[in-house]
């Protein structure tokens, strides 16, 4: 498949049926090397889960083979398990326990001696240091994020699983967990996140695999993936209507629709950032002025359908508005 200089993780053949026979994940190979942030996205019921929860030995494999380190996951559990850290979906932390000694508690479970100065520093790092004596129960659905974060780092793993880390999450506090992806990388911790947001994939993996139906559809560096299936639209609302694109914009991909009341331009979302100034420019030459403005971005949705199909249909193509 692809070629990781050196894997940390490494999964081969991975089948997983559940009870019933559902095929949950099919056949699924993959490599992530030492240091890598790689981003799993795939709708809800896609098996990112499963594969996660397998990798950490909370399901077990139907078939297939997964080493963490070199260390197989089932004949080698308990060291697999203690290079892991993971975050699950679940908020599970309506305790009555205090922030540290929860963390504190955690590395515990893990056989760690305990090292304050460890809990300190991820406390301090995900900015719950001042809450270390309050209990769980009182804190933010946000704070109860970062309290799962750090219970996941409190025994110094060498590879962090991420599930849905920002789903439901407001803005700010997403922006926040970018940032701690970014450090925790830094401090040379191999994250495995998955998430249904691409935007998300876009803003901090080196690397995205989507995954549809239990299966890995593609997996590539974001760079080239983005170029393929990332595209924007950036949508204008023009004040006055116009009759036809005027030849000085030739070289934007333009549409006229709403009987030509709105101009829309779609870019790569990597390559043609720098056009939109351009654009802009272009606008205002042609004495084209709009009322508002605003962006959409393929969703992982339309993407999906792009791939299964292999229409080469555009991912946000849709009928014009009369
Ligand atoms: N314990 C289970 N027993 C049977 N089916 C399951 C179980 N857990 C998950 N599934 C099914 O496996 C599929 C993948 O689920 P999951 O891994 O949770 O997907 P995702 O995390 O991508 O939303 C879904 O169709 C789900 O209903
Ligand atoms: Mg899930």
């Amino acid at each position: 498949m692809n070629d990781v200089v050196e894997p940390i993780l490494k999964i081969s053949n991975l089948c997983k049926i559940y009870s019933g026979d559902f095929n949950a994940l099919k056949n699924v190979s993959l490599e992530i090397g030492k240091g890598e942030i790689v981003a799993l996205l795939g709708p809800n019921g896609a098996g990112k889960t499963t594969l996660i929860s397998t990798i950490c030995g909370i399901v077990r494999p139907t078939s297939g083979k997964i080493t963490v380190a070199g260390f197989d996951i089932v004949n080698d559990y308990r060291k697999t398990r203690s290079l892991i850290g993971l975050v699950p979906q679940e908020l599970t932390t309506d305790s009555f326990e205090t922030v540290f000694n929860t963390v504190s508690f955690s590395r515990g479970l893990f056989g760690r001696p305990p090292s304050p100065a460890h809990i300190e520093r991820v406390l301090t790092s995900l900015s719950l240091w001042e809450k270390r004596d309050s209990k769980i129960i009182t804190l933010s659905g946000g704070m109860k994020r970062r309290v799962l974060i750090a219970k996941a780092l409190s025994h110094e793993p060498s590879v962090l699983f991420l599930d849905e880390p920002t789903a439901g999450v407001d803005v700010s506090l997403r922006k926040d967990m970018w940032q701690i992806v970014r450090e925790l990388r830094e401090s040379g911790v191999t994250i495995i996140l998955t998430t249904h947001y691409i935007e998300e994939a876009e803003e901090i993996a080196d690397r995205v695999g989507v995954i549809n139906h239990g299966e890995i559809v593609l997996i590539e560096d974001k760079q080239t993936l983005m170029r393929k299936l990332g595209q924007k639209q950036l949508m204008m609302d023009l004040i006055e209507p116009l009759r036809e694109i005027p030849a000085s914009l030739n070289d934007f991909a333009l549409d006229l629709t709403m009987s030509g009341l709105r101009l829309t331009y779609t870019f790569d979302t990597h390559e043609q950032r720098a056009d939109i100034t351009a654009l802009l420019d272009g606008l205002k030459s042609a004495g084209i002025a709009f009322r508002d403005l605003q962006t959409s971005q393929s969703s992982l949705e339309e993407i999906f359908v792009n791939l299964v199909e292999g229409s080469g249909r555009r991912p946000f193509e849709r009928e014009v508005e009369p």
